[in-house]
């Protein structure tokens, strides 16, 4: 029996059109979500914006519209965008939309009958920019922006009630909050008591959000609203079936969103009585030098620039081999040529050059028999047979990078055995030995272009449908010989490196 695999991306707020470290979670959830179907897996991928609250209504006033206005008019950059990345998502989700409000009052509603939401009036530190209340700890920290105090009547949430059984929920579950440094971060973090949750906005002073049910002078907090996407999206209050179906889900998130999505996310579960996200995955962040890149330090990359420079697969592969996962890593256009042209040009790209030139040349464009394998033949195909179960077993455990390096490991050893083998001089004086080179290397190719299609998927295509074998498996000796190959420009042209500097 096949799993189920429901995956998500944080949702964006629509500030500002979507750069690198966007385009990076939507690409890695739509690598294992491809992943995951190409297993046979009841797979559900959901992606979308976040449309309310202070920086979205401040972002629209500057630019002078409504902020509905505003959101209409940015939410298309985000669709569009995943669009040209070849993104596979099943479903994208915008909070303004009423299936998502309902849903939020819904449970705004069932969590105050509950007794779980309570008023009061806090006086207390405010952090414009991070729109919170911030402790005096915190505030000391010097890590807020725009802090006054405040003092207000509002809602709660009693988050604190489910700090111990939090506690205990991380601990019995290890694959719960990965990877496992972030996991200790919020075990140390929960070492402090938790304070209530503050989940209102008087309209007075924010009107840019869901409205409270029960107090209409009230716009909900847009953390509040926000994290039930993951579950209004999929058919919560609405389609038993398919909630059933797809909940828990596994939220891929950066760590800058750690807190929100392993505490306050988990404590509404918690009184909603509804189980804990399969996973929460926090990767790093790409750093421009030493900074994060964001757009208040204006040093974002555009990914439609890169996309329009070198390909829609080479950004993806670029972006999912350079990133250990969990880790941080650097992005500069240095980096991206060195990757693309050792890995794609030269060890991907040139294999498949010389082996179609070689077949051309001396086995009438044919692909060759694959005859009886030698010791050589014997230790790739070896490396080969156990590539598709490595290769899956990595990508259950969240290691892409580790994954693809995988791959192009059999793609390495691939180009020191047709030095070794040297078929272009067999060909001279054993034919068919020359022939199962080939063969053997063609086959390697067919390896990785199927393992690679979650990640390049138009690229690994070109290189299946060459072969002829557009629909083939993991299994080693799946290529058919006596396929004729087409002519095909190369794949991964080289970037000089002159041209760019
Ligand atoms: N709207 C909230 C998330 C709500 S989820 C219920 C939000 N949005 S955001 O637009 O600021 O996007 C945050 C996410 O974008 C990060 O968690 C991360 O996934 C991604 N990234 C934004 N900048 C990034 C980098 N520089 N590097 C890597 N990813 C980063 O927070």
């Amino acid at each position: 029996m096949n799993a189920k695999f429901y995956v998500t991306t944080p949702i964006y707020y629509v500030n500002d059109a979507p750069h690198i470290g966007h385009a990076y979670t939507t690409i890695l959830a739509d690598v294992l979500a491809r992943f995951h179907r190409a297993l046979g897996d009841d797979t559900f991928f959901l992606t979308g914006v976040d449309e309310h609250g202070q920086k979205v209504e401040q972002a629209a006033q500057k630019r002078g519209l409504t902020p509905q206005a505003h959101c209409d008019d940015l939410a298309p950059r985000f669709t569009s965008l995943w669009k040209k990345l070849g993104i596979s998502n099943d479903d994208f989700i915008r909070t303004t939309q009423d299936r998502h409000k309902r849903i939020v009052q819904m449970i705004l509603q069932k969590v105050y009958e509950s007794g779980d939401i309570y008023q009061k009036e806090y006086e207390g530190l405010y952090s414009v920019a991070e729109e919170r209340f911030i402790t005096e700890k915190e505030a000391e920290s010097g890590q807020f922006r725009e802090v006054k105090t405040i003092k207000e009547k509002n809602y709660f949430f009693k988050m604190s009630k489910y700090q111990d059984r939090l506690i205990k929920y991380i601990e019995d579950h290890p694959n719960f909050l990965r990877p496992d440094h972030r996991r200790n971060e919020m075990l140390g973090f929960l070492r402090q008591p938790l304070t209530d949750l503050c989940i209102s906005r008087p309209k007075a002073r924010l009107s840019w959000g869901i409205e409270i049910p029960f107090d209409r002078e009230y716009v909900t907090y847009v953390w509040f609203d926000a994290l039930i996407n993951y579950i209004s999206a999929i058919g919560y209050g609405t389609d038993d079936a398919k909630f059933k179906r797809f909940w828990p889900g596994v939220h891929l998130i950066g760590k800058d969103i750690l807190t929100t999505h392993s505490i306050y996310w988990t404590t509404m579960l918690f009184s909603l009585d509804l189980p804990l996200p399969e996973t929460i995955f926090a990767h790093g962040w790409w750093l421009m030098g030493e900074s994060k890149m964001s757009k208040s330090l204006g040093n974002v990359v555009r990914p439609l620039d890169l996309i329009e420079q070198h390909g829609v697969d080479a950004v993806r592969y670029y972006l999912m081999s350079e990133m250990i996962l969990g880790q941080d890593a650097n992005f500069t256009p240095e980096n991206f040529i060195k990757r693309y042209n050792s890995d794609l040009a030269n060890d991907f790209g040139n294999l498949l050059n010389r082996v179609s030139g070689l077949i051309g040349k001396n086995h009438g464009n044919v692909i060759p028999e694959a005859g009886t394998p030698t010791e050589a033949e014997a230790a790739i195909m070896a490396q080969g047979q156990i590539l598709g179960k490595n290769v899956q077993a990595l990508i259950a455990d969240y290691k892409v990078d580790a994954a693809i390096n995988e791959v192009m490991n059999l793609i390495r050893a691939v180009n020191k055995y047709m030095e070794m083998q040297a078929p272009w001089k067999l060909a001279k004086t054993d034919l068919p030995a020359a022939g199962r080179v080939l063969y053997t290397a063609t086959e390697a190719l067919r390896l990785a272009a199927v393992l690679l299609k979650a990640v390049m998927p138009d690229k690994a295509m070109i290189v299946l449908e060459i072969l002829g074998a557009h629909d083939s498996g993991l299994t080693w000796g799946e290529l058919k010989s006596g396929v004729t190959l087409p002519s095909f420009p190369p794949l991964f042209p080289r970037i000089e490196l002159e041209k760019k500097t």
